[in-house]
């Protein structure tokens, strides 16, 4: 099948692309207002960008739900300049999931999912104990892509601190993904464990 993008409606070139651009980790997302409301919302268009500085990105689509068109987050973290990345896994699944939901901005959606907001060591925001490793990220820049329904903003931060949860690390000092159990976006309403790994050595053409 060859496909033209231009020839497809929105809504299906999304399901496309979450279809194929597969598993997604899970950038849960802590913000806070400039009158002081936590937020929290899960971004699975999301991932690393370097390591000096060590960088993270999320994409933040446009929404019909507010005049403004910015979800809770993206306004949040235009005031604040501040976030909190969290990892999403197994066990904290179910609370990531209540925090999809488009609650009104004054609702703290830590409290609407029993979650409990850990003061951070730089930034604003709260990170979640619940969770087992988070980043406290500076905002560096924003980049509109498109405009409307279906646009989006890709917000790129900057790590200033990270929690880990000692129970997830080996004694060697690394991170035990089976310790972690992070899970994956899919598409729909889908998610994937990572219970079985498997690894391939790279060929190196130097002696
Ligand atoms: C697993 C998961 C991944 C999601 N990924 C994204 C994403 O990458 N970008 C986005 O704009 N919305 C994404 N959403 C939807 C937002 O979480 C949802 O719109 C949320 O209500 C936004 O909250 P806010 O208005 O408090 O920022 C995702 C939802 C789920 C459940």
């Amino acid at each position: 099948m060859e496909l033209d993008p231009a020839t497809l409606a929105q809504r299906d070139l999304y399901k496309l692309m979450i279809g194929c651009i597969v598993p997604r980790p899970i950038a849960w997302v802590s913000s806070q207002s400039s009158n002081g409301i936590n937020n929290l919302a899960p971004f699975s268009f999301f991932n690393g960008i370097g390591a000096n500085p060590p960088a993270v990105s999320i994409a933040i689509t446009h929404t019909g739900d507010r005049p403004t068109g910015r979800k809770d987050t993206l306004s949040n973290i235009l005031d604040l300049g501040e976030f909190v990345v969290n990892v999403v896994n197994e066990s904290v699944a179910a609370a990531m999931n209540e925090t999809a939901t488009n609650y009104p901005a004054d609702v703290d959606e830590f409290a609407a999912a029993g979650l409990t907001p850990t003061p951070g060591q730089t930034v604003r925001p709260p990170r979640v104990a619940e969770s087992p490793v988070s980043f406290e990220c500076s905002l560096h820049t924003t980049v509109p892509v498109g405009e409307g329904p279906g646009s989006a903003t890709l917000v790129v931060g900057i790590i200033k601190h990270i929690h880990i949860n000692d129970a997830v690390i080996t004694d060697r000092g690394y991170i035990d993904v089976h310790k972690l159990q992070p899970i994956g976006r899919l598409a729909g309403n889908s998610y994937c464990y990572v219970h079985e790994v498997f690894e391939l050595v790279r060929k190196s053409l130097s002696s």
